[in-house]
């Protein structure tokens, strides 16, 4: 990359940040928690390593092959899930993600942007868009709803949109965790410990630390979450331009392990005009 190039690029990287941060100044957790992508960077590819053949991936890669191309993921992250399922874009708010993602030889015909999710402009409209793994239960409400609203305005009538969410089932498992240090080991020298807390009703905090391959620890929460009723998420999706075509069927899937199962949502982007004049 030419010097003009790099300096265009991290200028580019700066506004993101800045304009996230400024979305985010009344809650300054979870504007740590964007920087801390950056950050968590080494630990995210001991994660993706760990976790490159997810049964969940394959979902994504199915659901992929239903909807066709053009297609997006946003959050790309390393593209742990992108190297199966070969998105058309990838977009990631993280320029260190998105500079690791690119020399991945599975990722060379993805073209990645460094860009928030809420307001990128894809170069073309596609039919499959896809959010993996990415946290969505740390937007607050108007970021969730402007994610799926702008997820909507980059899709062709009739794409379809697939994400995952906790389900507040997970988070009830959580308040009996209150003031609990949890430590786990990944099998492959690394270490990490959880401690969890909750701030409001529907408010908890993740802090996590962890230690990669005998290395230093380092704390890279504490992450918000917010645990959002399959009733809220619902009526954002309709708001913003989405319907539910499998109500009763979307796939339950188990992206976060553990005793409690988690949700994929697979919903259409609707024609015609908006439920709401909110967008
Ligand atoms: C938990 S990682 C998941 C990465 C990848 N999808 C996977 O499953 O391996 C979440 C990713 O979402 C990105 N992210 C968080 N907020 C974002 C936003 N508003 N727009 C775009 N990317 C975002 C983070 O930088 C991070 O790389």
């Amino acid at each position: 990359m030419n010097a003009g190039a790099a300096m265009a690029r991290a200028l580019c990287a700066i506004d993101v940040r800045r304009g996230v941060l400024e979305r985010y100044r009344h809650v300054s957790q979870v504007a740590d928690l964007l920087e801390n992508w950056d950050r968590s960077v080494d630990y995210w590819e001991v994660f993706s390593a760990l976790n490159a053949n997810d049964p969940a991936i394959d979902v994504y890669r199915v659901l992929s092959a239903r909807f066709g191309g053009p297609s997006v993921e946003y959050g790309v992250g390393l593209g742990r899930v992108a190297a199966k399922v070969r998105p058309t874009f990838g977009v990631d708010i993280s320029p260190r993600m998105i500079e690791k993602a690119q020399v991945s030889a599975d990722l060379a015909a993805t073209r990645l942007l460094v860009a928030d999710m809420a307001d990128v402009v894809l170069p073309e409209l596609v039919s499959y868009s896809y959010v993996a793994f990415s946290h969505f239960n740390a937007f607050d409400h108007s970021e969730l709803f402007g994610s799926f609203a702008n997820i909507r305005k980059n899709s062709l009538d009739g794409g379809g949109f697939v994400f995952d969410m906790r389900t507040p089932a997970r988070y009830r498992g959580l308040q009996s965790r209150l003031g609990e240090r949890f430590l786990g080991h990944s099998g492959d020298g690394w270490e990490f410990w959880v401690t969890f807390g909750q701030r409001e009703r529907d408010l908890f905090s993740i802090t996590c630390e962890y230690q990669v391959l005998g290395g230093q620890s380092t704390t890279i929460g504490p992450f918000l979450e917010r645990a959002y009723s399959d009733e809220q998420v619902a009526e954002l999706l309709l708001d913003a331009g989405w319907e539910l075509v499998e109500p009763d069927s979307y796939a339950s899937v188990d992206p976060y392990r553990g005793s409690v199962t988690d949700r994929l949502w697979v919903v259409q982007a609707r024609s015609g005009p908006l439920r709401s004049g909110r967008r």
